[in-house]
């Protein structure tokens, strides 16, 4: 297993619409175990291949909290097949777009299918925590990020923020080469 590095936005990797699995076979297996160890170490609760700079259609999550015992779920393909009229509205945050958190309206309970890590076809009924995280997730999938669910202007000020820390970050490490 190895740890993935996760793209932080601004990045063009992170708007693009990612492509479709044809079989979960053992390096997909393989893959969905490496983010899997990335999400937890970051330490996140889903995590979408195009995060960690693979354009396919698969992402991992796990809502159980710290004291809870691990519950993931990989997911090729996911797809939303039912969502509820009622929405609802969670705090959400994003590892590629670390320490930003904003209120997102999104549909309460939804029914996804998707195959699993050994090429089976399931379908899962969400609600609360977990269905707000594949939501979020699959829209990666998509190059829809969260922020793409507020107003702009909140969402300019948001990457404004992250383009000028990305800047100081490039700039340190330049400055770290010149002095090494
Ligand atoms: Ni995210």
């Amino acid at each position: 297993m190895a740890l993935l590095e996760i793209i932080v936005a601004p990045d063009p990797r992170l708007k693009k619409k990612a492509a479709a699995v044809e079989r979960v076979d053992g390096a997909t297996a393989k893959l969905m175990a490496n983010m899997l160890e990335t999400m937890y170490d970051a330490p996140g609760v889903g995590l979408a291949a195009p995060q960690v700079g693979v354009l396919k259609r698969i992402i991992v999550v796990d809502p159980a909290r710290e004291e809870a015992p691990p519950a993931p779920l990989m997911m090729a393909n996911p797809e939303i097949i039912w969502s509820s009229e009622e929405k609802k509205d969670h705090e959400e945050g994003c590892l590629s777009l670390p320490e930003e958190y904003q209120m997102v309206q999104r549909p309460d309970r939804i029914k996804v299918r998707y195959v699993d890590e050994h090429n089976e076809i399931r379908t899962l009924e969400a609600d609360g925590l977990l269905s707000v995280i594949v939501q979020h997730e699959i829209d990666h999938l998509d190059g829809t990020l969260f922020v793409d669910h507020i107003s702009s202007l909140k969402r300019s000020m948001i990457m404004k923020r992250l383009t000028k820390q990305k800047k100081l970050e490039t700039g340190s490490k330049r400055h770290a080469l010149e002095s090494a």
